[in-house]
């Protein structure tokens, strides 16, 4: 059997961010065992690796991090020596229909993973590294001038950022009381293939194509700042190895829009994709109630990431964009199986009749 020189448990690795991750660090360093550790709840999609399920150095895990007994059992049988948690609940709408949900595995679920990181490594932290992935949303709402900084006080205001700053701040005290080699990151919205279309880019793209309803929240006025998921993956890459130990980044894309003006930008890059008249696709925009506490605006200050570590997002997001319309609209098998929920029975496919 081949012997590694590290072997890296990444948790949620099945969905959105978290395949890219997985995907870069397998194809990046043959060298290392990747684990990837994920429950599949509704958005873990084993689909979204399927280009890289074969390769020597990956392995799928099926575990709920929230079952304290299988978390210990899988690291003391396979001992990683760095852990990338990127499992959670991660749709504010949905944290506000069942918070409790993300209080279970956003919370109880790092806890565990923290306390069996500090068994097994039991104070030998040598070489080992606690990664904890995170959002900006923890910083709450800026009014129209300003940028989250790493000095930022944390403001959460859904259920998702209280419970992602929650275990923000347990990683941190796991840190300063236990000395657990840990490091965070704080990322602005994400986009990008293989997002689960609830959230707004491939929500939207979807119904477009489909000629349903663009549901606008509110006024679309307010403002997220985007990244393209790989330029996100690369980030992680770079922190994992160089991030100084109990430090955060904050990572952002420098790139702010408001709402409605992206929904616009969407609808006619997708009316020149699909062969529509300039102006159709935005006749379905239909402004819908306002999401409950919704923030106004987020915005990332990543200056000391691209400082301290050199990294800078790599693409425009016009080029960002255009690349994952184009990606939607050649994998509409994907889409197709995401929304009627057969990518549900891939495992069973896969991995169990075998
Ligand atoms: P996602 O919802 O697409 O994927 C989450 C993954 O975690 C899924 O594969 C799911 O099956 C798995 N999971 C959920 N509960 C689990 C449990 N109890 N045990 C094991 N696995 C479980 O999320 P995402 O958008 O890829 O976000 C990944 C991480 O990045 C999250 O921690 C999120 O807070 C953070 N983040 C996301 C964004 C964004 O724009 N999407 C931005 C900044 C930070
Ligand atoms: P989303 O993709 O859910 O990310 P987050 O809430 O974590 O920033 O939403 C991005 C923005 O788009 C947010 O301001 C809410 C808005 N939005 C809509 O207007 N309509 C929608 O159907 C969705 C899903 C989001």
């Amino acid at each position: 059997m081949k012997s590694y020189s590290k072997t890296l448990l990444i948790t949620g690795g099945a969905g959105f961010i978290g395949s890219h991750v997985v995907r870069h660090f397998v194809r990046l360093y043959p060298d290392y065992l990747i684990l990837n550790l994920d429950k599949l709840t509704y958005a873990g999609n084993l689909e979204n690796l399927r280009d890289i399920e074969q390769a020597t150095n990956y392995r799928f895990l099926r575990a709920d991090i929230v079952d304290e007994t299988e978390v210990f059992r899988l690291f003391r049988e396979l001992r990683p020596e760095g852990v990338i948690h990127l499992a959670a609940e991660s749709h504010v709408d949905r944290s506000i229909s069942n918070p409790n949900a993300f209080i279970f595995t956003n919370i109880v679920g790092t806890i565990n993973l923290l306390n069996a990181a500090r068994e097994i490594w039991k104070d030998d932290w040598e070489g080992k590294r606690f990664y904890h992935i995170s959002t900006d949303e923890v910083y709450g709402s800026l009014g129209e001038e300003g940028l989250f900084t790493e000095r930022t006080a944390y403001d959460p205001r859904s259920p998702y950022s209280a419970s992602k700053a929650s275990s923000d701040h347990l990683v941190r005290a796991y840190h300063h009381t236990f000395g657990l080699p840990a490091v965070l990151s704080n990322c602005s919205n994400n986009y990008g293939p293989y997002q689960f279309p609830e959230k707004l880019i491939p929500l939207f793209i979807n119904n477009i194509r489909n000629n349903k309803p663009l549901p606008v929240y509110g006024k679309g006025e307010n403002v997220r700042d985007w990244l393209y998921v790989e330029d996100h993956a690369r980030a992680i890459d770079l922190i994992f190895h160089q991030g100084r130990i109990g430090e955060t980044y904050n990572i952002g894309g420098n790139n702010e829009w408001q709402n409605i003006a992206l929904i616009l930008k969407l609808c006619a890059l997708m009316d020149d994709r699909l062969g529509r008249k300039a102006g159709d696709s935005e006749k379905l925009i239909t402004y819908v109630k306002d999401r409950a506490g919704h923030d106004l605006r987020y915005a990332i200050d990543s200056s000391k990431l691209q400082r301290e570590l050199g990294w800078a997002p790599s693409l425009q997001f016009e080029e960002g964009l255009a690349l994952t319309v184009d990606w939607y609209l050649a994998n509409q098998a994907w889409l197709e199986g995401v929304t009627s929920g057969d990518y549900q029975h891939y495992y069973e496919r896969q991995y169990l009749q075998r």
